[in-house]
C-alpha cells in the first residue's frame, strides 16, 4: 500500500491508474480509523479498481472551542489497519497541501438551507468546513465515486447536494452504520467516553430505535415521540443537542403519510458529542 503526502506523488498513481482504465474511490477520513471507517474501504472497493484513503483532520470544520487539537491522531496506526484492506493508497497531505492559501483566505464551499439546523446549527461554520475539504479532497483525488458514512446522516446529505448543485462528477456512496455489538455507532470520539459513560451511550441508539419501531408501527403524533426520547436520555444523563423526526430526503418537517423517515440524534455525554440515526420506510 503506497503512502504519499503531496499532491505530485498523488497525481502521479492516480494518472497511472487512469492509464490502466482504472476507477478511484474515494473514502475521506480524519483517521484514527476504527472497523466503520475499514467497512467503508471495502464498500469503495465494490464500486473501483482502486481505493485512495484520505487522512487529514481538517482544522475548518472545528469551531474555536472544539477539539480540533485533542481530536485523535494515529497515523502509523491507520497506516497498519489499512494494510490488510482493499486500500490502494493513504493521501495524508499537511494543511498546506489542502489549503495552499491557508485556511483563511481559501476559496469556500457552502451548501445553504440543508446547513442550517441539527449540527449546522449546534456547530455554526463545520459544515461549510466539510463542502470544502471535500471539495478540495474531490479536486485532488479526482475520483469517481466516493463513500461517506450513514452515521454523519446529514453531512452525507449536503455532500449528496453540493455535488448535485456543483455538477461534480462523483458518485456518492452511503455506507451503513456499523456498530459495537451493544448498538453505540463507532466513532473516533467514543474514546473520549469514561467507563461509566461508555456503559450509558447505547441508550441514543435504544432510543432512536425505539421511536422507529414506533414509527414502523404507524405512530405518528412526532412531537410525542420526540418528547418522550428526550426525557428518557435526559434522565440517563446525556444532555440532548437534537431528537427529532424529519424527512429522509431533506430533513424538513415530515407530514402524517410521509412514508421515507429519519430519526437524529446528537447528544453530549461528558466530553463526547455522540450523534447517530435511524431511517424508517414506512
Ligand atoms: O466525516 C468525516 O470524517 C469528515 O467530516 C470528512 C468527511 C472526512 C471531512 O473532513
Amino acid at each position: 500500500m503506497l503512502v504519499v503526502h503531496s499532491k505530485q506523488e498523488l497525481a502521479e498513481h492516480i494518472a497511472e491508474w487512469r492509464q490502466n482504465d482504472e476507477h478511484v474511490a474515494l473514502v475521506a477520513t480524519m483517521g484514527s480509523l476504527h472497523p466503520g471507517h475499514l467497512k467503508l474501504v471495502e464498500l469503495a472497493r465494490e464500486h473501483a479498481e482502486r481505493v485512495v484513503v484520505s487522512i487529514f483532520v481538517n482544522p475548518t470544520q472545528f469551531g474555536a472551542d472544539e477539539d480540533f487539537e485533542k481530536y485523535p491522531r494515529s497515523l502509523e496506526l491507520d497506516k497498519r489497519r489499512l494494510k490488510t484492506t482493499a486500500a490502494d493508497l493513504i493521501f495524508a497531505p499537511d494543511v498546506a497541501t489542502v489549503y495552499p492559501f491557508g485556511t483563511e483566505q481559501a476559496t469556500t464551499v457552502s451548501v445553504p438551507g440543508l446547513t442550517e439546523n441539527f449540527c449546522g446549527a449546534a456547530r455554526p461554520g463545520h459544515f461549510d468546513g466539510v463542502t470544502t475539504v471535500v471539495a478540495r479532497l474531490f479536486g485532488l483525488v479526482q475520483p469517481d465515486a466516493a463513500v461517506f458514512g450513514q452515521k454523519d446522516y446529514q453531512q452525507q446529505l449536503v455532500i449528496r447536494r453540493m455535488v448535485e448543485d456543483l455538477s461534480m462528477p462523483v458518485a456518492i456512496i452511503t455506507c451503513e452504520t456499523i456498530r459495537e455489538d451493544d448498538g453505540l455507532a463507532l466513532s473516533s470520539r467514543n474514546s473520549y467516553l469514561s467507563e461509566e459513560q461508555r456503559a450509558k451511550a447505547p441508550l441514543l441508539y435504544e432510543a432512536l430505535s425505539s421511536v422507529g419501531d414506533e414509527l414502523q408501527n404507524g405512530q405518528r403524533n412526532f412531537s410525542e415521540l420526540e418528547k418522550v426520547a428526550n426525557k428518557k436520555l435526559l434522565a440517563a444523563g446525556f444532555v440532548v443537542e437534537y431528537f427529532s423526526i424529519r424527512r429522509a430526503q431533506n430533513l424538513e418537517i415530515p407530514d402524517r403519510d410521509c412514508d421515507d423517515l429519519v430519526v437524529l440524534a446528537a447528544a453530549q455525554l461528558g466530553e463526547a458529542r455522540l450523534i447517530d440515526n435511524v431511517v424508517v420506510t414506512v
